[in-house]
This record gives C-alpha cells, structure tokens and sequence, in this order.
C-alpha cells in the first residue's frame, strides 16, 4: 500500500506536470489563435483549456472533494456531447484571461483539496483514481492541442530538440500462438476500457519490427497504391476517392513536410505519421500483410515468453524514462526506427510505446466483463464498428496516458492524430 502522502505528492506533481504543459501550448500564441478555429476537426485552443479546467471542477472539486461549484453556469458550454467541435468557435466560450482565470481558481481549490483527501473510501477516490483520470484527461487534450498546434498556419511558434538517431531495425519478429493476459485489474490509473485483465488465446504470428517508415510509404506511393483500388477496402477506395488522397497529410511535393509550422526534407527511417486506418491498411495489402488485431498488438507489447506474463510496457514494468520512448512532446516528431533500442520488447519488437499511435484492425469494444467507470461518455458511448482501436502513444503522448494496456480510438477516416502503423501477417 502507498504512503497517502507520497500519493498526494505524486498527485500533485502530475496535476503541475499536466498544468505546465497546458500553458506552454497555450502561451505559445496570442489571443486570436487561442479563440480561432484552426480546423474544422478541432475545438478553439481556448475551449479545451476551459473544458480541462471544467472537468477538473467536476471530478475533483464537486465529486471527488464535495465542494460546492466555481462556475456550474458554464458546465453547458463545455460539454463536449452538447456541442460538436465545428459549433465551438460560435459559442459564449470564455476568452483567453478568463479561461486562464478559471483553470488556475479550479487548481488553487483542488490542491487545497487534495491536502485532506483520504484515498480509501469509495472506488472514484481508492488509489487517488479520479485524480489520475483527470491528469491523463488533461495530457490528452495537450495532445489534441498538439495536434491543432500542427493545423494551424502562420511562422513556428514551438520548438524541441531533435529526436536521437535511430540504429537498423528491419524485418519482422515470429510471436508463438497461445495465451497471454490481456487488459489490467493492477494499474490503479487504468481506464475503464483497459479493465478487466482477461485471457485470450492468439494464433501465431509475425509482427514487423518496427512502425512502417516514411520510405516505406513513398514505395507504396511509387508504386501506384493510391490508385490501385484492390489495395483498399471498398469504403477505403470511397473515401480515398472522394477525399482525393494522393499521400499522408502535412506530406508537400519534392519530398518534404511540413511540421508545426517549418518545412524540412522527410527523414527516410522516421515512421510514417498522419495516416488513415484507410490508408495504413491498404499499405499493409500492398506489402502482401495486414494490420495487427489490437490483441496481436498488445501481446507483443506485453508479453514476456520466458515466464509468460503480461508486463507493463515492452521493456519491463518501469515507468517510462527517456531512454525507452520518445513520449510527452519532448521532441516533435517520431524518433527514426531503432532510436530506442533499451525500449523494445523482450521478442525485438521496437518502438511499440510512444513515436506514432499504432492503427490495429480492431474495432473498439469492451473487454469480457467490461463496467463503465466513472462515466459511460469516456469509453462506452463509443463502442462499436464506427471506431478503431490505436495503440501505444505517439512522440505528443505523456507517460502517464501511456501504457502497454491503454487504449485509443478514432474514426478510419481521420489523420489530423499523430497515426501510423505497423504490419502483421499469420504464421
Ligand atoms: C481517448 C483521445 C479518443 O480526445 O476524444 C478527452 C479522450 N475523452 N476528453 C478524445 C477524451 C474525453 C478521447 N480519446
Ligand atoms: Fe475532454
């Protein structure tokens, strides 16, 4: 059992650590970009800073702390199932200060909370759950954030070190059929969509290496796979047609792409990142493979064949380090194949955490045994064959949204997320 107050300090630090991350995204522009619609797939920035800060309020200051609200009036505004992303810019929404305002008035309160909370009583608060519900709900509007950073237009206003060099990883690795557990009852920060742990039997076989590179891709393209209809599944080839897809987006002509705001030259062994399901699964056609089943995935991530357990992470049950992944937009790319070498799997497997969210063939669902938890709008609502299920974090992705059980999802058409993939085939 944790010391309570290590938790409340651990607590805390991922509450400043997701706060800071916020600002810096926040910060980097002026008024106008904050309140602007970058596109038409993504909320003004200043909506998700005042959406973190109302979901802060509701989780921990009114449920978690029994406090009596800051601002119940703007619940409405910010409720993300009232108001599509396209409507947001058209709402009252609160302006840059008095987002700002809010967020750190939420904050003050919650950190006043967070002194005198108890962390055994009702499951919302055992382990500090709620709170690491709401840091991952934060971290991964950063990400969404990150990802409108990428929309928007105008000169650069962010800027990290490059990623670290990457080593040859090619090939692809043989995975013995049988079963390996998957999902977690054991992390205390766990979703629930990534609950409860369950057996599943997998039939053997070969997962590549490491993600699909940007030379990869450009073979494919060279080879006429966007215009070759029996690559694509028929709503592949629909979408590709009436979306005009020719290569993945932020891709320009003579070999470059353009990264939050600066054009460069592609690096040839960087995965390949802003792709579709669509486009990700007729590459893996082309190259006489497929997509790997999110099971397929996750064993390979986690499980360790000398005892047959199912780890954390591909490199054992540490928290994620720098030296393992290239996670929480310390660099703003994907790391070249092979540039995390003490990050791969006990079978080779490189990369599975963080550089690019993997697309896998499956659609999104609930586990055997699956409870919505705390509510039925983070996971539930969206089981179902309109959705995919993506795995192991992007370079945008902060640790503490990442792990070997955590789950994504999104529709097959979009690519505005840091997406790539990997292939498999069957043994
Ligand atoms: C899990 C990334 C699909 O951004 O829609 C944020 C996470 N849920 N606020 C999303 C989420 C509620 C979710 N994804
Ligand atoms: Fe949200």
């Amino acid at each position: 059992m944790t010391d309570p107050d290590d938790l409340r300090a651990r607590v805390a630090g991922e509450l400043q650590r997701a706060r800071a991350r916020s600002a810096l995204l926040t910060d980097a522009v002026g008024d106008d970009d904050l309140t602007r619609q970058h596109s038409r797939l993504m909320s003004p920035l200043v909506w998700d800073l005042a959406h973190i800060g109302n979901q802060e309020e509701q989780w921990l200051l009114r449920r978690a702390g029994g406090c009596s609200p800051v601002r119940a009036d703007i619940d409405d505004l910010y409720d993300a199932f009232r108001h599509p992303r396209a409507d947001r810019p058209a709402l009252p929404l609160l302006g840059p200060a008095e987002a700002r305002g809010y967020v750190r008035e939420v904050r003050d309160r919650v950190l006043d909370a967070l002194d005198v909370m108890s962390f055994d009583g009702p499951p919302l608060v055992t382990g500090a759950f709620v709170f690491g519900m709401i840091v991952q709900h934060e971290q991964q509007h950063d990400e969404t954030m990150l990802a409108t950073h990428q929309l928007r237009s105008g000169p650069p206003v962010l800027s990290a070190p490059p990623p670290p060099a990457g080593s040859p990883v090619t090939g692809e690795v043989f995975v013995q059929g049988g079963q390996f557990t998957m999902g977690t009852d054991a992390e205390p920060w766990a979703l629930d969509n990534e609950r409860p742990a369950h057996v599943v039997d997998v039939d053997s076989f070969f997962i590549d290496a490491a993600p699909v590179t940007n030379a990869g891709y450009e073979a494919f393209i060279a080879d006429g796979g966007y215009d070759t209809e029996r690559w694509w599944t028929p709503d592949g080839w629909a979408h590709r047609q009436r979306a005009g897809l020719s290569g993945p987006m932020h891709w320009g002509p003579d070999g470059t792409y353009t990264r939050f705001g600066r054009t460069a030259e592609r690096v040839p062994d960087e995965p390949v990142v802003h792709v579709s399901w669509h486009e990700a699964s007729a590459y893996a056609a082309w190259a006489g493979k497929r997509l790997p089943s999110e099971a397929e995935w996750e064993k390979a991530a986690r499980w360790d064949p000398a005892t047959g357990r199912s780890r954390r992470y591909p490199w054992g049950d540490d928290e994620p380090s720098p030296q393992h992944a290239n996670l929480g937009q310390r660099h703003l790319s994907p790391a070249p194949a092979g540039a995390y070498p003490a990050g791969s799997s006990p079978l080779g497997v490189h990369q599975l955490i963080g550089d690019v969210w993997e697309w896998t063939s499956s659609v999104f669902t609930g586990y055997p045994g699956f409870r919505a938890f705390p509510y039925r709008e983070y996971s539930e609502v969206f089981f179902g064959p309109e959705y995919r299920v993506l795995r192991g974090g992007s370079f945008g992705t902060d640790a503490s949204a990442c792990r070997g059980t955590f789950r994504n999802w999104d529709y097959p058409i979009r690519r505005q997320i840091f997406a790539g993939f990997r292939c498999a085939r069957d043994a």
